[in-house]
Order: structure tokens, then sequence, then C-alpha cells
């Protein structure tokens, strides 16, 4: 089998490059070890930033989400009993952020490359790449009953962080810088009317809580646990009362249903540089990992493949490499900037011990964004997304 470029992966980095690849009229095979079902129900990110909504309507695939996406101008600020807003499109020169669930871009993604009869395999096992470094990088993998093998012109390693493709670059080769956090979120789906407009990021003395959506039937809240933490310990109720304790708050109420889905999510702060080795590409997860509470993971894995499928449209219309040995470093940039946005949202809103010093520095910063206009317009050209990086 031979292609243009083999994409591993078929989460939004490895999708949403396969759809710009063929939007410009270049061949891809996406292959994916797990199967469709599970891939469309996998329940993460809800955020998207405006320049994403933008590129998945320039990519014709954002019919549904024009429609059903919840469009929000602010969001708030909850601690030390008292809850405030922050008016985001105020505060960004208009800029807003879409409600929308990862699930449902995924299955859009799904349904218009299998309409377009485009290869895109599910369940393939044992997959390898080979002869990186070289000019017909190849992928091995399974397929129902057949080993196969894929050569191409490039590859784009979309497997996300426990994939195959940044593990099989030589070591020496990446430099990898890493941080864990002694948390993690317990995050539910709930059959219930969200009791919110806009989402609430709240700190407690008893640890992060946030209020989110996916729409008007559907409420998705999370609290923060122990990164090891055993869901079983975790009874429907014990998760309602630790919400209602984090959130609470005089004159409202958290209206509670029933729990759809519930899961435990470790956060770790990662960043693999360069994102490149010889013809192998990496996009997203799998190179680079941002704790949830900047709602800028999904928003990163895009943002990367608009830069690789635009350097491979000029590579291939132009013989041009340089948007190709420039694609590290041009992600790089954002990359950085939602790292280090992440990790100050995390910061300024888990608890991280029992040390009081450190809440006291946490509730002055939450003071001063909710007060400065300053502070508060840096946290929101953050959050909707930098247009200048
Ligand atoms: P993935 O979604 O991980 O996709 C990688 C794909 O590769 C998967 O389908 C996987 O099965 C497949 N794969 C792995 N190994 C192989 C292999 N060997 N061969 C073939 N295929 C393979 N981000 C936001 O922007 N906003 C949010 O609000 C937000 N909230 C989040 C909340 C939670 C609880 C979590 C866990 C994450 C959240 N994120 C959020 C992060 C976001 O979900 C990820 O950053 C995003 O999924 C990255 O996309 P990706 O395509 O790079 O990787
Ligand atoms: C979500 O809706 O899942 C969500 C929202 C905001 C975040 C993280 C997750 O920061």
């Amino acid at each position: 089998m031979r292609t243009q470029v083999g994409i591993v992966g078929a989460g939004p980095a490895g999708l949403t490059l396969a759809r710009l690849l063929e939007v410009a009229g270049i061949e891809s095979v996406v292959i994916e070890n797990r199967d469709r079902d599970y891939v469309e129900r996998r329940i993460r990110a809800g955020v998207l930033e405006q320049g994403t909504v933008e590129l998945l309507r320039e990519a014709g695939v954002a019919e549904r989400l024009d429609r059903e996406g919840i469009v929000h101008h602010g969001i708030h600020l909850q601690f030390d009993g008292e809850r405030h807003h922050v008016p985001l499109s105020e505060l960004a020169d208009g800029r807003s952020i879409t409600i929308y669930g990862q699930t449902e871009v995924v299955k859009a993604l799904i349904a218009a490359r299998l309409a377009s009869g485009l290869p895109l395999l599910f369940e393939v096992d044992g997959v390898s790449v080979h002869d990186l470094d070289t000019e017909r990088p190849r992928i091995r993998f399974a397929h129902e009953g057949a080993q196969l093998e894929l050569e191409c012109d490039a590859i784009a390693g979309c497997d996300g962080f426990h994939g195959v493709c940044r593990p099989s670059i030589p070591s020496g080769v990446l430099r990898s810088f890493e941080r864990e956090y002694p948390f993690g979120w317990l995050g539910i789906l709930a059959q219930v009317a969200p009791s919110i407009d806009e989402l609430v990021y709240a700190h407690h003395e008893s640890g992060f809580a946030l209020l989110s959506l996916r729409s008007p039937e559907l409420s998705r809240y999370y609290v923060q646990c122990r990164p090891d933490e055993d869901i079983g310990e975790w009874s429907d109720e014990r998760i309602w009362e630790e919400l209602q304790l984090r959130t609470g708050l005089a004159g409202w109420t958290l209206d509670e249903g029933p729990i759809l889905e519930k899961g435990v999510t470790g956060m770790r702060s990662f960043v693999a540089e360069p994102m490149r080795y010889g013809r192998l590409y990496l996009a997203g997860d799998a190179a680079h990992i941002v704790p949830p509470t900047g709602a800028k993971g999904l928003n990163l894995a895009v943002s990367d493949v608009r830069i690789l499928a635009e350097a491979l449209v000029a590579w291939y219309s132009t013989g041009s490499t340089t948007g190709l040995d420039g694609y590290s470093d041009a992600c790089l940039r954002r990359i950085w900037r939602a790292e280090h946005f992440s990790w100050w949202m995390t910061s300024m809103l888990h608890k991280l011990g029992d040390d009081p010093f450190d809440a006291q520095l946490q509730l002055s910063q939450l003071r001063y964004v909710t007060s400065s206009y300053a502070a508060a317009r840096s946290l929101a050209e953050n959050y909707v997304g930098l247009t200048t990086l």
C-alpha cells in the first residue's frame, strides 16, 4: 500500500489533519487501534476556541456544531464564598468560546471521512513506524487478519500521549519537559439541565470544582481528587455532596440528576521537542499534554494540524520545505503559551496541600484577576485563544 501522508491515530488531531488534506487534494490513510464506537464515545474536552470553530467550519464539518454548539461570552471564578464573572468577550476583543463536546467533533469528522469514501481503518493492531529518516517512511500494522505495510511520503504521529510514534524516535533526539500534579479530576456526565449559564471554576478549601455542560439537558461536572482515586469509593451521593459543598452559594441551587458516566483523569504537563524527526511529524497529545484547567488540549491539537496541513500543502504544490522545517517551532510558540496558562490556572485553583501560605497566595491572585482589568484581560485572551502567536 502507498499513500502520501500516513496518519496514526483517529483522535481530533489525526481526523482533522485528514480532512484538511482531503480538502487540499492530498491523499492520506488514517489508522486507529480502537473501534469506531470507542473513539466516538470517549468523553473529553468541551470548550472550543473561536479559531478551532472557524477551522472546522472552513473544513466543512461544522454544520451541527453551528446548530448545537453553545456560544459563551464569559466564565465565572468562584472563591471565598463569592462568584465573580469574567466577561471574556468584552475583555478579549469580542472573541468567544463554544461549548461543544469533543465526541461530537470526532463524530462529524469520522462521518465526513467515510462519506468521502477515504481510508480510515479502525481496530488495527501492532502498529510500528520505520525508515523515518528516509524519503519513504513506512507504517506496519495488522488489519482484519492481514499484515500490511503502508509506504508514505510523510507520517503524522497523531496517536496521543500513549501512542507509538513518539517512542519510535531514536533516543537523544527529543528533549522532554514534564510536570505531574499530585491530584486528578473526577468527572461526571449528568442527565440534568446545567444549573449555570456559563462555566464555573471554583476554588474551595476542600478542593477545586468545575461546572460545565454539554447541552441544555446534559451537565458535565468535575471535582478535584487524588490522581489514583478509586472511583469505586465515589457513590453518586458522595459526588453530589462534594459538588454541592465546593460550588454552593446562598440563593443558588445545583440541581442533581442521574449520573450517566464517571471517570478519573490524572493531570500532567508535558512537552517533547522538536515535534519532528525526519519525515515523522508529531501533533496533538502525541507531543504535548496540558492539565485540563485551561481547556487547551483539543484546541492545541487542532492548531498543530492546521500548521502541519499548510506546510504539507506548500511542499506538494511548490516543493518548498520551509513550512515543514519550521513546523515544530511554529507550533511550540503556541504550545508553551498554553502550557504556561494551563499550569497557572491549575496552580491558582486547586488545593495544593495543607500550607495556608499557598492558599493565601491563590486567593490574592483570584482577587486580582477578578478586580484588575489588566489581569482579567490577560486571563481572557489566553482562555479564548491568543491570535498573535
Ligand atoms: P487523542 O484524542 O488522544 O487521540 C489519539 C488517537 O490515537 C486515539 O484515538 C488513540 O486510540 C489512537 N492511538 C493511540 N495509539 C495508537 C496506535 N499505536 N496506533 C493507532 N492509533 C493509536 N482539551 C480542550 O481543548 N478543552 C477541554 O475542555 C478539555 N477537557 C478535557 C477533559 C478531560 C477529562 C480530558 C482527559 C482531556 C481534556 N482535554 C481538553 C484534552 C483533549 O481531550 C486532548 O488534548 C485531545 O483529545 C487531543 O487530541 P489528539 O487527537 O491529539 O489525541
Ligand atoms: C469540559 O466541559 O469538559 C471542560 C470545560 C472546561 C475545562 C475542562 C473541561 O477547563
